[in-house]
């Protein structure tokens, strides 16, 4: 059996294949061909945790369910987890000078917005800072309720965001000196995110392959940099699903490397303020 040179005698070509299946229907993520040394580098730490010596051996445990958080390490593992403060600012900008505005405006008056791939919270943690400074610049006009859910398969990200601590270079990667000031305490060389703009967040797990009816319908969805790792099948079923649970009009924002080109019908495609949102048809 053909081995993989960089961690001899972890990976085989045939468990390198049934990992790709696991993978796929676990989480949707589609490795390609050559990402060996990914999942060798990737799964390490955990094998070694586990004592387990090889891939092979680590989907022969999986198989027989002898432990429930050996799955949920995996998807830990494998996720790609890159994010940023006010990453795509232009989704921002769209957020506060037309989404909001517009949303406002309709009686009812309770916003729900999801960030369906939340990583360790940045994203939706700038939405809550953007409706609060939307809050404050029309005091008296805008008393919607709004609700933020931010949903990711990992539950080890999960837990980081809902911790709201970031330090190194995640405390100013994306934040200007002035936005660090204002929406978070300092801690030492850490910063924390403001308790008013917590408790506008709740953080639950998710999995975008499959059912996410459960939360409830949205008026705008932030789905941005999760589809790229999905087959193109699954992109087509998330979409679907996401059009069926947003509110009529509701807004989609997706990543900017990623477009709803092939994949979708069914929403109407806007180029504003720098940036491009997707309206529900
Ligand atoms: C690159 S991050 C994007 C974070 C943020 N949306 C952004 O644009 O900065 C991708 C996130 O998608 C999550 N993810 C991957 N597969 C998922 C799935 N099947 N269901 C839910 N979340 C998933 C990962 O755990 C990771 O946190």
């Amino acid at each position: 059996m053909q081995e993989i040179s960089l961690k001899k005698g972890i990976l085989s070509h045939g468990d390198y294949e049934a990992f790709q299946n696991f993978l796929q229907s676990a989480c949707g993520i589609v490795l390609g061909a050559g990402k060996e040394y990914l999942v060798s580098s990737r799964l390490g730490g955990l094998m070694r945790h586990y004592d387990i010596a090889t891939v092979g051996e680590l989907l022969s445990q999986l198989s027989h369910g002898r432990n429930p958080s050996l799955k949920s390490g995996i998807i830990d593992a494998m996720t790609t987890n890159e994010t940023f403060w006010f990453r795509d600012m232009a989704h921002f900008n769209l957020l506060e000078q037309r989404i909001l505005p517009e949303l406002s405006d309709r009686p009812g008056q309770r916003i729900r917005i999801w960030s369906a791939a939340c990583s360790s919270g940045q994203e939706p943690y700038n939405i809550g800072m953007v409706v609060e400074d939307f809050r404050a610049r029309n005091r008296g006009r805008f008393n919607a309720m709004t609700e933020i859910v931010a949903t990711d398969i990992s539950k080890r990200i999960l837990d980081d965001a809902r911790r709201g601590v970031y330090c190194g270079i995640s405390a100013s990667r994306g934040l200007s000196a002035e936005q660090s000031r204002r929406y978070f305490v300092q801690h030492g060389d850490c910063i924390e995110v403001r308790p008013e703009i917590k408790r506008q967040v709740s953080f639950r797990s998710a999995n975008l392959t499959q059912g996410y009816e459960l939360l409830g319908r949205f008026d705008v969805i932030f789905c941005r940099n999760v589809l790229i790792y999905f087959s193109c099948t699954q992109k087509q079923d998330i979409l679907n699903r996401m059009a069926r649970i947003l509110n009529p009009g509701g807004y989609l924002l997706l990543g900017s490397t990623e477009s709803l080109a092939g994949h979708s019908d069914q929403f109407e495609m806007i180029s504003e303020s720098g940036g491009i949102v997707y309206r529900l048809k």
